[in-house]
């Protein structure tokens, strides 16, 4: 009888073991959505090379994970309604056990909430906005392989802190579409809650008023914007007349994605202006990703580049860019969370249970390391640009930002007196000086409910204008996805 027991564990670590440890197998569908149309960095022809890398590695070289066979479809997203009318259509058919994508807000809110509902692990390099942080319910399987916009805002306080500063502008272009600017500057909203913070929208029709934005300047130190590089250049230029970029004002501009278009050169447009915008552009600072090379990433990134000229896509300016990388790495942590849910007796159906053993981890990406914060999240690095030589107008990196560890650091290149470090005058400042005291969460909400009201203003003021049906279509994705402004 012992006999048989032993011979019973023995063919169960034997035998059976590596069948549940390192042996592995199961076929995923994937379901992917990205943009046939090019004008996006996250388009197909730029992101599928990088999925399908990564199916690739995992089988050859993944060991433990080379048994996942994945099978990979790619839809298009039109940045509107084609993902959640494709996925829908799948209701009573097979469903996929992965999706990858939608990028676009809007889309991606319809997206995730049918997944959730469904129990389908959704991980986006996109859907970057606000809204999408909380999970309790109808965005509950989704995975953010990229930092969303109120990371991004982390650099802010940090710097706020830093530099003991108290009120800020945001300055947005809202094109009533996909609304990139507004949920960028929405993240910095959100997490300022604390700050005295205006807002001022920019319509894409209507001429810029770059002097009625300026006007509202004054009581604040510090303009965050988030513009096509024309209109930035606009409100520098008439920023530089009035002599705000003396020094007493700090101007920021958000551009994540294609830091490319900013930085050296942005200023110089050959025109007459040139010169002005360069010296302008002195007080101009750039946020953007903090890009890391480790010594693979040099082989991807050519092999990117590769696929995607065979595509006839010939300006790779920026193609091997945030989305590219996190969709890659979005295969990976699918692979790791699948093969630790299986080896615990979980299967690849229980989407909530490897969603969340995506969360609150830290794995090797392509390009470094990638942390997912407790909430699903990605820790997001960021750099900050300056100009660091006003003659001949070029920029560099002077700080950055490490979302791991929320460490702001300031680089040699970094000039301390281009940065003004004081607190501002009366006026709204002293009312933050009062909210650190007692009444802290009266005075939250009271400009909370001030600045609120003051934007819906702004809203109703443009949409009269619209024709009804414009309206309707904008108020109903409005809706989509739960704001702060
Ligand atoms: C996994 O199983 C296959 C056959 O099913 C076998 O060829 C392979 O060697 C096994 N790999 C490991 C790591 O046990
Ligand atoms: C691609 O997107 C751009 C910008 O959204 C748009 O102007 C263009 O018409 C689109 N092209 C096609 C073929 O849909
Ligand atoms: C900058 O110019 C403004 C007037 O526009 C003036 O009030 C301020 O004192 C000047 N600051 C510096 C540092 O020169
Ligand atoms: C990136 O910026 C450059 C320079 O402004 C511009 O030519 C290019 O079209 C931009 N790329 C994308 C994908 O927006
Ligand atoms: C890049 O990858 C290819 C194919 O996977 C391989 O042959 C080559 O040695 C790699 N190059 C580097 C520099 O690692
Ligand atoms: C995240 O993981 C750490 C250990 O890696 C653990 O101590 C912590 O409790 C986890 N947080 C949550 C919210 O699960
Ligand atoms: C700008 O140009 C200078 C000198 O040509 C170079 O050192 C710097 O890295 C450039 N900065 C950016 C952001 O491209
Ligand atoms: C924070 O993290 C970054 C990147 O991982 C690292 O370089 C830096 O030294 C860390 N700083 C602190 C204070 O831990």
């Amino acid at each position: 009888m012992l006999y048989f027991i032993i011979l019973c564990v023995y063919y169960f670590l034997v035998v059976l073991s590596p069948v549940m440890t390192n042996n592995i197998t199961e076929d995923i569908e994937v379901l992917v959505f990205l943009p046939q149309n090019n004008s996006y960095l996250f388009s197909y022809a730029r992101v599928a090379p990088a999925i399908l890398y990564a199916q690739q590695r995992l089988k050859i070289e993944g060991g433990q994970y080379s048994g996942f066979l994945f099978n990979i479809q790619f839809e298009n997203s039109d940045c509107v309604n084609d993902a959640m009318f494709m996925l829908a259509d799948r209701s009573c058919g097979q469903k996929p056990d992965l999706i990858l994508g939608p990028v676009c807000e809007y889309e991606a809110a319809a997206v995730v909430r049918l997944a959730s509902h469904w129990n389908i692990p959704v991980i986006s390099a996109g859907a970057l906005a606000a809204g999408f942080s909380n999970k309790k319910t109808e965005f509950s399987h989704l995975t953010r392989i990229a930092p969303s916009y109120v990371k991004m805002a982390e650099i802010f306080t940090a710097m706020f802190e830093h530099f003991t500063w108290k009120t800020a502008l945001l300055v947005y272009e809202d094109d009533k579409e996909e609304r990139n600017c507004y949920f960028t500057l929405e993240g910095v909203y959100h997490l300022m809650a604390d700050y005295n913070i205006k807002t001022y929208a920019v319509s894409q029709e209507n001429r810029l008023d770059a002097d009625d934005i300026l006007q509202k300047i004054y009581d604040t130190e510090v303009v965050i914007m988030c513009m096509g590089a024309d209109k930035i250049r606009e409100i520098m230029l008439a920023a530089h007349r009035q002599q705000f970029t003396n020094g007493s004002y700090v101007f920021f501009n958000v551009e994540l994605f294609n830091a490319s278009s900013y930085g050296n050169g942005t200023w110089k447009k050959g025109d007459k202006y040139d010169n002005a915008a360069r010296q302008a552009y002195a007080s101009l600072n750039t946020v953007t990703l903090l890009r890391t090379v480790k010594p693979e990433f040099e082989n991807f990134s050519v092999e990117m580049k590769k696929s995607i000229e065979e595509t006839g896509l010939d300006d790779c300016q920026d193609c091997v860019n945030i989305f590219v990388e996190g969709f890659h790495d979005a295969m990976l942590l699918y692979a790791i969370a699948l093969h630790e849910a299986m080896r615990n007796g979980y299967n690849k159906k229980n989407g909530m249970k490897i969603t969340s053993l995506m969360w609150n981890r830290t794995f090797e990406g392509i390009a470094g390391q990638v942390s997912m914060d407790a909430n699903g999240d990605r820790n997001g690095d960021f750099s900050l640009m300056a100009m660091t030589n006003v003659e001949a107008g070029t920029y560099e990196v002077v700080a950055n930002y490490f979302g791991v560890n929320g460490t702001f650091q300031l680089l040699p290149a970094f000039n301390i007196d281009k940065i003004p470090s004081k607190s501002c005058g009366l006026g709204m400042s002293a009312l933050t000086g009062v909210s650190v005291g007692a009444v802290l969460g009266t005075a939250m909400l009271l400009a909370f409910y001030f600045f609120r009201k003051n934007f819906r203003i702004t809203i109703e003021r443009r949409t009269h204008s619209e024709e009804a049906n414009t309206r309707k279509h904008y108020q109903l994705r409005e809706d989509s996805i739960r704001t702060n402004f």
